[in-house]
């Protein structure tokens, strides 16, 4: 039978990371403060790595109208490219505050993001590497977002 499979990592601290894993989780993890999530309390905050070394964050910006709210992977991601349109992104750390303050498991992304990350993979013509945390907590790195989606519609689907 036909079995997927894929591999990932997973560390117990930060200081298992390469610097600048390390240094893009940081500000994930800070971002969070700056989320908009009033109905949820769910604090979710994004950095983006750029190929240039600029990076870019986002949050979770909820709104009253709840399926209009857009998640902070989709909101870096949008301000990455707004910005750095031609560079590469090379990964993206995210993490969040429950309002349960169970923080110490990394929460992956949704479907719609895993989607919209995997589409700027292929505009990027290169994997984003993701880095997932709480704000404690074991931090899993997984080397693309197609890993996390398999059997994906894409762009190469509408020719
Ligand atoms: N959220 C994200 O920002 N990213 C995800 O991948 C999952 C969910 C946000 C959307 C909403 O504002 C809140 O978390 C609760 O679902």
């Amino acid at each position: 039978m036909p079995t997927y499979q894929f591999t990932y990592q997973e560390y117990t601290s930060e200081g298992e990371l390469d610097v600048s894993q390390a240094q893009l989780l940081s500000i994930a993890r800070k971002a969070t403060e700056h989320a908009y999530a009033p109905y949820s309390n769910f604090r979710v905050g994004a950095a983006v790595l750029l190929s240039n070394g600029e990076i870019v964050t986002g949050v979770n910006i909820e709104n009253a109208s709840y399926p209009v709210g857009v998640c902070a992977e989709r909101s870096a991601l949008a301000s990455a490219i707004s910005s750095f349109p031609l560079e590469a992104i090379v990964s993206i750390a995210i993490s969040y505050v429950s309002p349960e303050g169970d923080n110490a498991m990394p929460a992956f992304p949704c479907g719609m993001c895993r989607q919209f990350i995997s589409e700027c993979e292929d505009r990027n013509k290169k994997n984003i590497v993701l880095i997932l945390a709480g704000q404690t907590g074991n931090i899993v790195v997984v080397n693309s977002s197609k890993d996390l989606l398999p059997f994906s519609f894409s762009g190469k689907d509408l020719k």
